[in-house]
Protein backbone atom coordinates (compact mmCIF):
# COMPACT_ATOMS: atom_id res chain seq x y z
CA UNK A 1 0.00 0.00 0.00
CA UNK A 2 1.55 3.51 -1.09
CA UNK A 3 2.22 6.18 0.88
CA UNK A 4 0.03 9.07 -0.35
CA UNK A 5 -0.10 12.50 0.77
CA UNK A 6 -3.22 14.37 -0.97
CA UNK A 7 -3.35 18.22 -0.18
CA UNK A 8 -6.23 20.55 0.09
CA UNK A 9 -5.87 24.41 -0.77
CA UNK A 10 -5.58 26.14 2.56
CA UNK A 11 -2.26 25.09 2.96
CA UNK A 12 -0.68 24.12 -0.22
CA UNK A 13 3.26 24.74 0.97
CA UNK A 14 2.63 22.88 4.23
CA UNK A 15 1.49 19.71 2.34
CA UNK A 16 4.01 19.93 -0.08
CA UNK A 17 7.04 20.06 2.60
CA UNK A 18 5.67 17.33 4.66
CA UNK A 19 5.76 15.63 1.27
CA UNK A 20 9.04 16.77 0.87
CA UNK A 21 10.19 15.23 4.36
CA UNK A 22 8.93 11.82 3.43
CA UNK A 23 10.90 12.07 0.11
CA UNK A 24 7.53 12.00 -2.21
CA UNK A 25 5.90 14.80 -3.82
CA UNK A 26 1.99 15.73 -3.08
CA UNK A 27 -0.20 13.91 -4.95
CA UNK A 28 -1.66 16.44 -7.85
CA UNK A 29 -5.06 17.49 -6.82
CA UNK A 30 -7.80 20.29 -7.89
CA UNK A 31 -9.90 22.97 -6.88
CA UNK A 32 -12.30 24.07 -8.93
CA UNK A 33 -14.95 27.10 -7.82
CA UNK A 34 -18.16 27.68 -9.47
CA UNK A 35 -19.53 31.11 -9.49
CA UNK A 36 -21.93 30.85 -6.68
CA UNK A 37 -19.25 29.81 -4.34
CA UNK A 38 -19.80 26.40 -4.12
CA UNK A 39 -16.09 24.04 -4.70
CA UNK A 40 -15.34 21.05 -6.08
CA UNK A 41 -11.94 19.28 -5.16
CA UNK A 42 -10.45 16.47 -7.69
CA UNK A 43 -7.72 14.08 -6.47
CA UNK A 44 -5.16 12.13 -7.91
CA UNK A 45 -4.76 8.83 -8.48
CA UNK A 46 -4.89 7.14 -4.90
CA UNK A 47 -6.42 3.57 -5.51
CA UNK A 48 -5.39 0.97 -3.43
CA UNK A 49 -3.12 3.65 -1.37
CA UNK A 50 -2.84 4.35 2.40
CA UNK A 51 -3.98 8.44 1.88
CA UNK A 52 -3.35 11.00 4.49
CA UNK A 53 -5.34 14.55 3.61
CA UNK A 54 -3.58 17.46 4.79
CA UNK A 55 -5.98 20.81 5.11
CA UNK A 56 -6.09 22.83 8.45
CA UNK A 57 -9.28 24.39 8.47
CA UNK A 58 -9.19 28.30 9.13
CA UNK A 59 -9.50 30.97 8.89
CA UNK A 60 -12.48 30.43 6.36
CA UNK A 61 -13.72 27.57 9.04
CA UNK A 62 -17.28 26.57 7.09
CA UNK A 63 -15.34 26.80 3.54
CA UNK A 64 -12.27 24.76 4.11
CA UNK A 65 -14.24 22.24 6.59
CA UNK A 66 -16.22 21.63 3.48
CA UNK A 67 -13.43 21.19 1.15
CA UNK A 68 -12.05 18.93 3.43
CA UNK A 69 -15.06 16.55 3.80
CA UNK A 70 -15.57 16.21 -0.02
CA UNK A 71 -11.84 15.93 -0.78
CA UNK A 72 -12.42 13.04 1.97
CA UNK A 73 -15.29 11.88 0.31
CA UNK A 74 -13.64 12.02 -3.07
CA UNK A 75 -10.40 10.47 -1.61
CA UNK A 76 -12.54 7.26 -0.84
CA UNK A 77 -14.29 7.12 -4.02
CA UNK A 78 -11.25 7.18 -5.93
CA UNK A 79 -10.40 3.49 -4.40
CA UNK A 80 -7.71 4.53 -1.16
CA UNK A 81 -7.64 1.82 1.14
CA UNK A 82 -6.95 3.97 3.91
CA UNK A 83 -7.77 7.72 4.61
CA UNK A 84 -6.36 9.78 7.45
CA UNK A 85 -7.19 13.47 7.73
CA UNK A 86 -4.35 15.37 9.01
CA UNK A 87 -5.78 18.57 9.94
CA UNK A 88 -2.91 21.00 11.53
CA UNK A 89 -5.48 23.54 13.21
CA UNK A 90 -8.73 22.41 14.07
CA UNK A 91 -11.66 25.03 13.48
CA UNK A 92 -14.90 24.68 15.48
CA UNK A 93 -12.52 23.10 18.27
CA UNK A 94 -13.13 25.60 20.87
CA UNK A 95 -16.72 25.06 20.19
CA UNK A 96 -16.24 21.92 22.71
CA UNK A 97 -19.09 22.85 25.54
CA UNK A 98 -22.21 24.25 25.55
CA UNK A 99 -21.71 27.60 27.07
CA UNK A 100 -25.78 28.62 27.20
CA UNK A 101 -28.67 27.16 26.08
CA UNK A 102 -29.26 27.29 22.62
CA UNK A 103 -25.55 26.92 21.72
CA UNK A 104 -24.44 23.69 19.00
CA UNK A 105 -21.02 21.23 20.09
CA UNK A 106 -19.03 22.44 16.99
CA UNK A 107 -16.37 20.37 17.28
CA UNK A 108 -18.37 17.01 17.57
CA UNK A 109 -19.85 17.94 14.58
CA UNK A 110 -16.79 18.61 13.15
CA UNK A 111 -15.92 15.29 14.09
CA UNK A 112 -18.78 13.55 13.32
CA UNK A 113 -18.44 15.44 9.88
CA UNK A 114 -14.92 14.36 8.93
CA UNK A 115 -15.36 10.60 9.97
CA UNK A 116 -18.29 10.27 8.37
CA UNK A 117 -16.55 11.36 4.87
CA UNK A 118 -14.08 8.93 4.80
CA UNK A 119 -11.56 9.77 7.52
CA UNK A 120 -11.06 6.35 9.25
CA UNK A 121 -8.43 8.25 11.53
CA UNK A 122 -7.70 11.72 12.32
CA UNK A 123 -4.60 13.77 12.95
CA UNK A 124 -4.77 17.16 15.04
CA UNK A 125 -2.18 19.44 16.14
CA UNK A 126 -2.14 21.04 19.67
CA UNK A 127 -6.34 21.67 19.21
CA UNK A 128 -7.98 23.64 21.90
CA UNK A 129 -9.88 21.00 23.31
CA UNK A 130 -7.53 17.99 24.29
CA UNK A 131 -11.01 15.88 24.50
CA UNK A 132 -11.41 15.51 20.84
CA UNK A 133 -11.15 11.43 20.77
CA UNK A 134 -14.05 11.17 22.98
CA UNK A 135 -15.99 13.06 20.82
CA UNK A 136 -15.27 11.30 17.45
CA UNK A 137 -16.04 8.14 16.44
CA UNK A 138 -12.86 7.31 14.85
CA UNK A 139 -8.92 7.31 16.66
CA UNK A 140 -7.93 10.64 16.83
CA UNK A 141 -3.85 11.47 17.28
CA UNK A 142 -3.44 14.66 19.13
CA UNK A 143 0.12 15.70 18.36
CA UNK A 144 1.81 18.69 19.69
CA UNK A 145 4.35 21.28 18.19
CA UNK A 146 5.31 22.26 21.99
CA UNK A 147 8.72 21.32 20.95
CA UNK A 148 9.35 22.94 18.00
CA UNK A 149 8.06 26.33 20.17
CA UNK A 150 10.85 25.35 22.62
CA UNK A 151 13.32 25.21 20.23
CA UNK A 152 12.43 28.37 18.68
CA UNK A 153 12.48 29.99 22.40
CA UNK A 154 15.43 28.83 24.03
CA UNK A 155 17.97 31.14 23.07
CA UNK A 156 16.27 33.93 23.74
CA UNK A 157 15.28 33.05 27.35
CA UNK A 158 17.00 34.10 30.49
CA UNK A 159 16.92 31.76 33.36
CA UNK A 160 14.49 32.91 35.88
CA UNK A 161 11.95 33.65 32.91
CA UNK A 162 8.31 32.89 33.65
CA UNK A 163 6.09 30.98 31.04
CA UNK A 164 2.84 32.79 31.74
CA UNK A 165 -1.01 31.15 30.49
CA UNK A 166 -2.88 34.05 29.56
CA UNK A 167 -5.97 32.23 30.46
CA UNK A 168 -6.94 29.16 32.69
CA UNK A 169 -7.34 27.00 28.86
CA UNK A 170 -3.29 27.50 28.44
CA UNK A 171 -2.16 26.42 31.92
CA UNK A 172 -1.54 23.22 30.71
CA UNK A 173 0.07 24.32 27.60
CA UNK A 174 1.97 26.73 30.12
CA UNK A 175 3.60 24.42 32.80
CA UNK A 176 4.49 21.94 29.75
CA UNK A 177 6.86 24.37 28.26
CA UNK A 178 7.86 25.91 31.28
CA UNK A 179 9.02 21.77 32.02
CA UNK A 180 10.38 21.71 28.98
CA UNK A 181 12.84 24.76 28.99
CA UNK A 182 13.14 24.36 33.00
CA UNK A 183 11.36 27.96 33.93
CA UNK A 184 8.49 28.75 36.41
CA UNK A 185 4.97 29.28 35.77
CA UNK A 186 2.57 31.81 35.99
CA UNK A 187 -1.52 31.91 35.12
CA UNK A 188 -4.16 34.56 34.06
CA UNK A 189 -7.68 35.18 34.81
CA UNK A 190 -8.90 35.86 32.08
CA UNK A 191 -12.54 37.17 31.20
CA UNK A 192 -13.72 37.26 27.35
CA UNK A 193 -15.72 40.43 26.79
CA UNK A 194 -16.39 39.81 22.99
CA UNK A 195 -15.05 38.34 20.50
CA UNK A 196 -12.35 40.62 20.03
CA UNK A 197 -11.55 42.16 23.46
CA UNK A 198 -10.81 40.92 26.60
CA UNK A 199 -10.08 41.46 30.21
CA UNK A 200 -6.97 40.56 32.25
CA UNK A 201 -8.07 40.38 36.02
CA UNK A 202 -5.63 38.66 38.00
CA UNK A 203 -2.42 37.27 37.90
CA UNK A 204 -1.51 33.37 39.82
CA UNK A 205 2.24 33.64 40.28
CA UNK A 206 5.21 36.44 40.45
CA UNK A 207 6.61 37.50 37.52
CA UNK A 208 8.27 40.87 39.10
CA UNK A 209 11.45 41.90 37.49
CA UNK A 210 11.36 38.25 35.50
CA UNK A 211 10.84 37.99 31.79
CA UNK A 212 7.88 36.96 31.00
CA UNK A 213 7.15 34.27 28.15
CA UNK A 214 3.40 33.80 26.86
CA UNK A 215 2.05 30.62 25.26
CA UNK A 216 -1.04 29.85 23.94
CA UNK A 217 -2.67 27.25 21.40
CA UNK A 218 -3.33 30.02 19.40
CA UNK A 219 -3.19 33.66 18.59
CA UNK A 220 -6.41 35.40 16.43
CA UNK A 221 -7.42 38.29 17.40
CA UNK A 222 -5.15 39.14 19.46
CA UNK A 223 -6.85 40.74 22.35
CA UNK A 224 -6.09 38.03 24.78
CA UNK A 225 -2.17 38.60 24.15
CA UNK A 226 -2.74 42.09 24.35
CA UNK A 227 -4.64 41.66 27.77
CA UNK A 228 -2.12 39.33 29.13
CA UNK A 229 1.09 41.77 28.16
CA UNK A 230 -0.86 44.73 29.87
CA UNK A 231 -1.61 42.78 32.80
CA UNK A 232 2.07 40.99 33.39
CA UNK A 233 3.70 44.98 32.67
CA UNK A 234 1.73 46.64 35.53
CA UNK A 235 2.58 43.36 38.02
CA UNK A 236 5.74 44.04 37.30
CA UNK A 237 7.13 41.45 34.85
CA UNK A 238 11.09 42.65 32.90
CA UNK A 239 9.62 43.15 29.58
CA UNK A 240 7.18 40.38 27.83
CA UNK A 241 10.15 38.76 25.87
CA UNK A 242 8.46 36.32 23.50
CA UNK A 243 4.98 35.73 22.89
CA UNK A 244 4.37 31.70 21.27
CA UNK A 245 1.71 29.66 20.00
CA UNK A 246 0.67 26.59 17.78
CA UNK A 247 -1.73 28.51 15.31
CA UNK A 248 -1.22 31.91 13.81
CA UNK A 249 -4.33 33.02 12.70
CA UNK A 250 -3.87 36.71 13.20
CA UNK A 251 -7.37 37.96 12.21
CA UNK A 252 -8.93 41.32 12.69
CA UNK A 253 -5.56 43.15 12.27
CA UNK A 254 -4.07 40.93 15.20
CA UNK A 255 -0.42 41.43 13.82
CA UNK A 256 -1.07 45.27 13.82
CA UNK A 257 -2.58 45.01 17.27
CA UNK A 258 0.34 43.01 18.69
CA UNK A 259 2.98 44.90 17.11
CA UNK A 260 2.10 48.07 19.20
CA UNK A 261 2.67 46.03 22.17
CA UNK A 262 6.61 46.20 22.31
CA UNK A 263 6.92 42.20 22.59
CA UNK A 264 10.35 41.45 20.94
CA UNK A 265 9.31 38.48 19.63
CA UNK A 266 6.17 36.52 18.46
CA UNK A 267 6.42 32.68 17.37
CA UNK A 268 4.15 30.71 15.74
CA UNK A 269 4.28 27.69 13.29
CA UNK A 270 3.24 27.28 9.89
CA UNK A 271 -0.37 25.37 10.30
CA UNK A 272 -1.88 27.91 8.54
CA UNK A 273 -0.65 30.57 5.98
CA UNK A 274 -0.04 34.51 6.98
CA UNK A 275 -3.67 35.61 6.33
CA UNK A 276 -2.53 38.51 4.23
CA UNK A 277 0.32 36.62 2.30
CA UNK A 278 3.29 38.27 4.32
CA UNK A 279 3.59 38.45 8.24
CA UNK A 280 4.89 41.39 10.54
CA UNK A 281 9.06 41.19 11.07
CA UNK A 282 8.56 40.15 14.73
CA UNK A 283 6.87 36.99 13.40
CA UNK A 284 8.51 33.94 13.26
CA UNK A 285 6.60 31.09 12.03
CA UNK A 286 8.22 27.25 12.57
CA UNK A 287 7.72 24.34 10.14
CA UNK A 288 5.76 21.50 11.52
CA UNK A 289 6.45 19.60 8.36
CA UNK A 290 9.14 17.07 9.99
CA UNK A 291 6.36 17.01 12.98
CA UNK A 292 3.56 16.22 10.61
CA UNK A 293 6.11 13.74 8.06
CA UNK A 294 7.53 11.45 10.91
CA UNK A 295 3.93 11.39 12.48
CA UNK A 296 2.67 10.16 8.77
CA UNK A 297 5.67 8.12 8.54
CA UNK A 298 4.97 6.55 11.71
CA UNK A 299 1.24 5.55 10.95
CA UNK A 300 2.12 4.29 7.47
CA UNK A 301 4.27 2.14 9.30
CA UNK A 302 2.42 1.47 11.82
CA UNK A 303 4.58 2.21 14.43
CA UNK A 304 4.54 3.92 17.55
CA UNK A 305 3.42 7.70 18.17
CA UNK A 306 4.01 7.82 21.66
CA UNK A 307 6.81 10.71 21.81
CA UNK A 308 5.22 12.88 19.32
CA UNK A 309 1.81 13.12 21.02
CA UNK A 310 0.64 16.00 23.44
CA UNK A 311 0.10 14.11 27.16
CA UNK A 312 -2.75 15.28 28.46
C1 LIG B 1 -9.18 30.66 23.85
O1 LIG B 1 -9.45 30.20 24.91
C2 LIG B 1 -7.90 30.36 23.11
O2 LIG B 1 -7.04 29.54 23.79
C3 LIG B 1 -7.19 31.64 22.76
O3 LIG B 1 -6.73 32.25 23.95
C4 LIG B 1 -8.09 32.58 22.05
O4 LIG B 1 -8.89 31.92 21.12
C5 LIG B 1 -7.28 33.62 21.36
O5 LIG B 1 -8.18 34.49 20.72
P1 LIG B 1 -7.85 36.02 20.62
O6 LIG B 1 -6.47 36.14 20.01
O7 LIG B 1 -8.93 36.55 19.72
O8 LIG B 1 -7.94 36.59 21.99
Amino acid sequence: MALRIVPGSANLPLAAATAAALGLEATSSELERFPDGEIRPVVGDVRGDDAYVIQPTGPGAGDLLVELLLLLDATRRAGARRITAVVPYLGYARQDRRGRDGEALGVKVALSAIAGAGAGRIVALDPHTTALEAMADVPVEVLSALGVLADALAPALEPGAVVVAPDLGAAKLAERLAARLGLGVAVVRKHRVTHSQVLARELAGDVAGHQAVIVDDMISTGATIEAAVQLLAARGARGTAAVAATHGLLVASAAKRLRGLGVDSIVVTDSLLPATGDDEPNITRRSIAPLLASAIGRLHREEPLADLLAAT
